[in-house]
């Protein structure tokens, strides 16, 4: 047998099937090729431009992208955005790139799936490390996958048209624009696409949901531990985050122009270098300096936000069908930064975000009292109730302001939305075995994503459980590609039927060992936070301008 697959696997080679060009797609920016997976079942077309991105437009939307003569080779693995990670500093500043996989042999035209990765704005890549799409690919449907600005390059807002702010956001647009032109020569139906994300990636796709600039641009949205409209996902001052870049470089200044002068003629390497800490103020905090902002209108420059997400998705959101949901520990990945003394410190602030507003400090004291003794009862924040502080990171920033997302989107559209909750423990809940929880309960924030892809970092044979599931969720997320329906009637060997929530009742498939519908996961956190949102949520946009 042994020797068998060596004969095989030999004779592909000697024959150079192995990495072999994919049929040539011509598009209107020239021809290329790609190459053929090892297993010959996927086209791969790796790094391909969607748009350009250079010193002239830092902050700014991308540009188009290049055209060539001959044929493009796209066949290399796409380098990164500028980021600085772990391993330190990676990327290039011309990353404008998007991967295409294709099944070689599925029925055209196929439906399209796009992914927008996370890495809180800051972080992440489109490239196959981490986000690979063999899992996804053989249930019949193209993905692709792309690299957007991040960091300052990214999400510099300084309310002036020179940096009017979303230009990471603006990459996401252009490369779903780009697949919606071009996808059809790959074997995709335009008509067909929906898009989706994790994290920033899912917060990101809540926005182009939310975003009045992408009508008609995707079909459908996949929204996974991440919303519009918690704190994390817009900047209320982004002025004042972009003066702590320059003032790390010991200017003190609050001027947009100022500021613009001396970040745009920076070497982009040590723009993305510049880590200011953010002083802390009295709410709990995230300490994000990066983020989509709400922007002004400029003649000739267009938008992705001018208003909060909040506001519009009360006014007119779009009729699409949305899939989303959360993980049940999401916290841990958080907690796993905390050690004592920042737990000590967290007693003496108040434990929710500024997107709130309090007509007084006594008022603000007393609802912060309420949200302590509901997480903690009469115990101090400590390593003895981590837990807890997990808990209010996993409600707080993820459970709750996608259940009110969706409220809101089932209120003011005739959308329809499959929620989900991920609570499903396995050998690759790859994000909580690194934070060092293993042990704890849930499945922490991002392990719902390696049941999805298959990451390169995860290289590990597969048990049969996490196979199953692998399976179980491909089929729904792919379903939910093709038929807008995750569990569609003429699939009768599905074991679940998922129902979408309406406007009466909120119903979620809690993806587990034996998944099952349910009502809502923690119904007694979400009265706190409804009460206190509908009291306290500043909506007034210009609480979010400079
Ligand atoms: C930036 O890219 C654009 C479009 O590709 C090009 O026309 C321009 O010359 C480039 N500018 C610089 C400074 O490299
Ligand atoms: C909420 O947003 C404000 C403004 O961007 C920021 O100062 C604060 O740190 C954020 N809070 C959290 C929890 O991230
Ligand atoms: C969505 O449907 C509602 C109700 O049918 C309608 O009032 C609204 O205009 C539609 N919104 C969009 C963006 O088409
Ligand atoms: C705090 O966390 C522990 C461990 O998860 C849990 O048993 C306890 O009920 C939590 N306390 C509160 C007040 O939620
Ligand atoms: C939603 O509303 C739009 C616009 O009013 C309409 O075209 C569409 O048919 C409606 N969809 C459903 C499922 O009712
Ligand atoms: C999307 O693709 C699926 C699978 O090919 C197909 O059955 C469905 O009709 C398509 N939907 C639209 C709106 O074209
Ligand atoms: C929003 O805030 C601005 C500036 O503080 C204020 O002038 C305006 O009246 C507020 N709008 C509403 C609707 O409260």
């Amino acid at each position: 047998m042994k020797y068998g697959k060596n004969v095989v696997l030999f004779t592909l080679f000697a024959m150079n099937l192995v990495d072999q060009p994919t049929p040539e797609v011509t598009i209107a920016q020239g021809t290329l090729t790609g190459k053929i997976s090892s297993d010959g079942s996927i086209y791969e077309y790796m790094g391909i431009p969607y748009a350009s991105t250079n010193s002239s437009n830092r902050f700014k939307a991308p540009l188009p992208p290049p055209s060539w003569e001959g044929t493009f080779k796209a066949t290399d693995e796409i380098y990164s955005c500028p980021q600085v990670t772990l391993l330190g500093y990676m990327g290039t500043e011309d990353c404008l790139k998007i991967n295409v996989y294709v099944p070689a042999f599925a029925k055209r035209p196929l439906p399209v799936m796009v992914f927008i990765h996370g890495g809180a704005f800051l972080i992440g890549s489109g490239g196959k490390i981490i986000n690979g799409a063999d899992f996804l690919v053989k249930q019949d449907v193209i993905v692709a996958a792309f690299n957007y600005r991040l960091g300052a390059l990214g999400f510099l807002c300084l309310g002036i048209e020179e940096a009017p702010g979303n230009a990471g956001l603006k990459d996401q647009i252009a490369a779903i624009r780009w697949v919606k032109q071009n996808i059809a020569a790959f074997g995709g139906d335009p008509e067909n696409v929906t898009i989706f994300g994790e994290s920033a990636g899912a917060a990101s796709t809540a926005i182009l949901v939310a975003s009045e600039t992408t009508n008609g641009l995707f079909n459908r949205a996949i929204i996974q531990s991440g919303t519009s409209i918690s704190n994390w996902s817009v900047n209320r001052k982004p002025l004042w985050c972009a003066s702590l870049l320059t003032k790390e470089l010991g200017y003190e200044t609050e001027d947009p122009h100022e500021i613009y002068e001396i970040l745009s003629k920076m070497p982009y390497k040590d723009l993305v270098k510049l880590r200011p800490k953010k002083p802390l103020g009295m709410y709990f905090d995230t300490q994000l300096i990066h983020l989509p902002c709400v922007e002004k209108s400029f003649p000739g420059v267009e938008p992705v936000l001018t208003d909060l997400p909040f506001n519009v998705l009360s006014r007119n959101p779009k009729n699409i069908t949305l899939m989303t949901g959360s993980n049940s520990n999401e916290g841990l990945f958080l907690v796993a930064r905390e050690n004592a003394d920042t737990l000590a410190e967290r007693n003496t602030h108040y434990l929710f975000a500024s997107d709130l507003e309090f007509e007084n400090e006594d008022k603000a004291a007393f609802v912060a009292e309420q949200v302590k003794e509901f997480y903690f009862e009469d115990k101090p924040i400590s390593l003895n109730t981590i837990m807890n502080l997990s808990a209010v990171y996993t409600h707080l920033y993820f459970e709750i302001p996608n259940i009110f997302e969706n409220e809101l989107y089932l209120s003011h559209s005739n959308g329809t939305v499959y929620n989900y909750f991920f609570d499903y423990e396995g050998d690759r809940n790859v994000v909580k075995r690194l934070t060092g929880f293993k042990k704890e309960r849930g499945a922490c924030h991002a392990d719902e994503l390696f049941y999805l892809l298959d990451s390169r970092i995860w290289p590990f044979r597969i048990s049969k459980n996490d196979q199953e599931m692998i399976h179980f969720m491909t089929t729904l997320w792919t379903n939910f590609a093709k038929y807008g329906n995750p569990t569609p009637p003429s699939q009768t060997d599905l074991p679940i039927q998922w129902y979408p929530s309406d406007k009466e009742e909120l119903r979620f498939l809690y993806i587990q060992d034996h998944s099952r519908m349910g009502s809502m996961p923690n119904p007694k956190a979400y009265k706190l936070w409804k009460d206190i949102y509908t009291k306290y949520r500043r909506t007034n946009v210009s609480d979010y301008s400079y």
